[in-house]
């Protein structure tokens, strides 16, 4: 691991002991504040590394354009992009220009990191605004990827799980919908790891970029649901 990634490593494990001295009332959000403006000084954390979703084995992070090369390496596979509704991607080039749209245009798009090597993602988590499905300002949609070697290990459940926290407690979102193409099981059992309650079937999905009509799957997790499940 990189020198610099050791410091924001050890700046996320004493932000973890902050955080959790607040939620035991250990500490007033006064003193919380003051203790975390003082790390972040003293470790010279910027807003990029800031801006990070820690779970217990997970980074998330956003997206940068040296990441390139990792998402080809797995945007490349038909089995992640046509389940989602998107081409394979044919060059490094084309990753580079996803990942530029992310960086402008989608502001809570993360890349899925294992902790022991945050320099290469393995997959992609957001929270997409104003999709079709929302069907107001306080809701928001979920779509995830992982590339297929990591498949299995429970990782976009782990990293969905902190995603919805996030998307409650701190953007204030109110209910996240999640969508599947019929016959993807493994988005369906993600789903509901993460407590996603199915809602509705659509049998004329339009995916515009293949060119095709699917039947899709909609499920949501309210905020009510998911305090039952965190409390
Ligand atoms: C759907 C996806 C994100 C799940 O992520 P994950 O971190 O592997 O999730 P989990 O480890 O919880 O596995 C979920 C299910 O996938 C299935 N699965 C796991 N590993 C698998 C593998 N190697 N091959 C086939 N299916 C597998 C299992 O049914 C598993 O459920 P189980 O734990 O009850 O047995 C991942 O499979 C993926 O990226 N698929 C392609 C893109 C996609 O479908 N995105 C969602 C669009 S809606």
């Amino acid at each position: 691991m990189e020198e610099r990634e050791k410091i924001v490593e050890l700046f996320y494990k004493q932000k973890e002991t902050l955080d959790n001295f607040l939620e035991r009332d250990a500490i007033s959000k006064e003193q919380y504040d003051i203790s975390l403006n003082g790390l972040i000084t003293k470790m010279g954390i910027t807003n990029e590394e800031l801006d990070r979703i820690v779970t217990k084995r997970l980074v998330l992070r956003k997206w940068r354009i040296e990441d390139a090369p990792s998402m080809f390496k797995y945007a490349s596979d038909p089995a992640i992009g046509i389940p989602c509704g998107w081409k394979p991607h044919t060059n490094v080039e084309e990753s580079k220009r996803i990942i530029n749209a992310f960086i402008d245009h989608h502001p809570y798009c993360y890349a899925i990191c294992l902790k022991e090597d945050v320099e290469h993602p393995i997959g992609c988590i957001e929270l997409n605004l104003k999709t079709s499905l929302c069907r107001s300002e306080d809701e928001c949609e979920l779509g995830y990827w992982l590339g297929k070697p990591y498949w299995g290990n429970g990782y976009v459940p782990e990293a969905a799980k902190s995603l919805a926290k996030y998307g409650f407690e701190i953007l204030g979102y109110n209910a996240i919908w999640c969508g599947y193409k019929d016959g993807n099981t493994k988005s369906l059992r993600a789903q509901e790891k993460v407590g996603f309650e199915y809602q509705r079937t659509i049998d004329n999905w339009v995916v515009e970029q293949l060119n095709e009509v699917r039947i899709a799957h909609v499920s949501l997790l309210t905020k009510e649901k998911w305090l039952s499940l965190n409390n």
